[in-house]
């Protein structure tokens, strides 16, 4: 507490709540033993020395035998039979026997209790007193302990609101205490507001697997973020898979939280501005058990996003659309971002393989690309995991398949099939064009997204046999290839 002194606000308020209960805690300290076993009905939980009445009876119980014996030597001194016995059976209890020959030494306040061959047995008041006492001196220790303790306990429960008060301020004092120790331990930095919705992070670090990269004896690339209300709103992460894309979107959204929840932040430089909520949408869980597949969650979260953030809202979407086929995918993800950047406004970091999405960066005045980079190095992939302006060129995901250790037949196969692939490819940005984007999405642009223009027509020039084709059919099929171009 010393170290509480001065401190200020929340931890001022948090120390002047502390209240340590005295009463409640000096009676503990007294009652209950330092070593009491867990389960109390094994006795031993009330300490030596705190009632009178339970340390005799304990006495008792764990020292009958010398009690016996000692009342033992006395009689014998007393009465100078050597040969006297305190004995105890289930019929009498306790008694004195003294063999026939000695009997006339037997003391007046002996009482005769039975009578045998060669013996005489004997009680006392000190010992019927005894018998009493010790026969059931262990169960009464085991009542005493738990009256005392049932005592106890209903003074504990009385103080249960100050205690659990005291609980609360113990954890908020300690919750502090975290932040600051990880601030100092980690190097993290206070962080700025600013009033003009400027966000920059200056070598930005993921908390956790900055420690679990020093773990392995690896080391984290810091990397910078910048965004604002203007130019700046959104950011577009492309890259290859492994790159570090998912890593920098968690990390910036982890040091908002963490600037708005009153800690330092894992960066060298953090001026950041209050927003109102932080949206994700990362991962793929599905929820089976409740009857909605991986890509239902996925546009179900995206839903509640879309109909939920505000222009103080800060979104991260990891790879959304990637559920569904590519096609479907993009032309999801492509809308979803034109919505919250025409409106909604929202500060948006997207991380995403689709490449066409870069172009979005030229279209909307919000937008910006970004990569994270990664060195060819021969056939070695070397990922930087520096984020830098502009969009990649490639995913490289069949290098990092590679990596994982695919059979080296599925690598090649793979690389083949890309390479046919990326021969066919068109782009759909052509038939996205700006103006057309307002227009509700009519059957003519979806039947472009799915299949590439001259798609049809390919197919027809393949099945020509052109051997067995007239000169004028030939003139007629091109002037209907053409019109149909037209029509396109
Ligand atoms: N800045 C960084 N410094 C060091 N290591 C990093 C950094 N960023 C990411 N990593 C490491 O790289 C791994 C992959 O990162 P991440 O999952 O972010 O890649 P990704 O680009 O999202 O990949 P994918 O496209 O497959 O989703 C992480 O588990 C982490 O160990
Ligand atoms: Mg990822």
């Amino acid at each position: 507490r010393p170290a509480l002194a001065g401190a200020p606000w929340r931890l001022a308020e948090a120390d002047a709540a502390l209240d340590e209960v005295p009463e409640l805690r000096d009676h503990i300290l007294a009652a209950i033993a330092e070593d009491a076993p867990a389960n109390p009905a094994d006795g031993g939980v009330i300490r030596r020395g705190y009632s009178a009445e339970l340390d005799e009876l304990r006495h008792l119980a764990t020292h009958s035998r010398q009690i016996i014996a000692a009342i033992e030597a006395r009689e014998r001194q007393r009465t100078g039979i050597a040969s006297l016995k305190v004995r105890f059976n289930n019929v009498f209890g306790f008694y004195i026997e003294i063999s026939k020959a000695n009997l006339h030494l037997a003391p007046p306040d002996y009482e005769r209790k039975q009578t045998l061959v060669n013996a005489e047995r004997f009680t006392t008041p000190e010992l019927k007193e005894l018998e009493a006492k010790v026969l059931d001196a262990e169960e009464r220790a085991l009542d005493l302990e738990r009256t005392i303790l049932a005592t106890l306990r209903a003074e504990a429960a009385a103080a249960a609101p100050r205690v659990r008060a005291t609980a609360a301020a113990v954890a908020e004092i300690d919750f502090y205490c975290a932040l600051a120790e990880t601030a100092v331990a980690r190097r993290y930095v206070r962080p700025r507001f600013s009033e003009t919705g400027e966000m920059k992070i200056v070598a930005g670090r993921h908390p956790v697997i900055e420690k679990l990269a020093e773990a392995e004896a690896g080391h984290f690339i810091p990397n910078d973020l910048y965004l604002d209300r203007g130019s700046h709103r959104m950011a577009l992460i492309t890259g290859p898979n492994m790159g570090g894309k998912s890593t920098y979107l968690r990390q910036a959204a982890l040091i908002a939280v963490m600037a708005q929840m009153g800690s330092f932040v894992p960066a060298t430089e953090a001026v950041l501005t209050v927003i109102d909520r932080v949206f994700t949408r990362i991962g793929a869980s599905d929820n089976l058990a409740r009857g909605r597949s991986t890509f239902m969650v996925e546009m179900t979260e995206t839903a509640v996003i879309l109909n939920s953030a505000t222009e103080r809202s800060l979104i991260v979407l990891d790879e959304i659309g990637r559920g569904t086929a590519t096609y479907d995918g993009l032309a999801l993800a492509w809308a979803v971002l034109e919505y919250i950047h025409d409106r909604i406004g929202a500060y948006t970091l997207f991380a995403t393989h689709y490449h066409e999405l870069t172009e979005l960066a030229g279209r909307l005045d919000g937008v910006v690309n970004l990569h994270v980079s990664v060195k060819e190095s021969g056939d070695q992939l070397i990922f930087l995991r520096r984020v830098e302006p502009g969009s990649a060129d490639r995913s490289y995901g069949i290098e990092v398949a590679r990596l994982a250790a695919l059979p080296a037949e599925v690598i090649e196969r793979a690389r083949e099939i890309l390479a046919l692939h990326e021969k066919k490819e068109e782009t759909v940005s052509e038939e996205l064009e700006a103006p057309k984007r307002r227009r509700p999405a009519g059957p003519e642009l979806q039947i472009r997204l799915f299949e590439p223009v001259g798609w049809q027509i390919a197919e027809r020039i393949r099945q020509l046999d052109i051997d067995n084709l007239r000169p004028v059919e030939a003139l007629q099929l091109l002037a209907e290839l053409k019109e149909e171009l037209g029509r396109r």
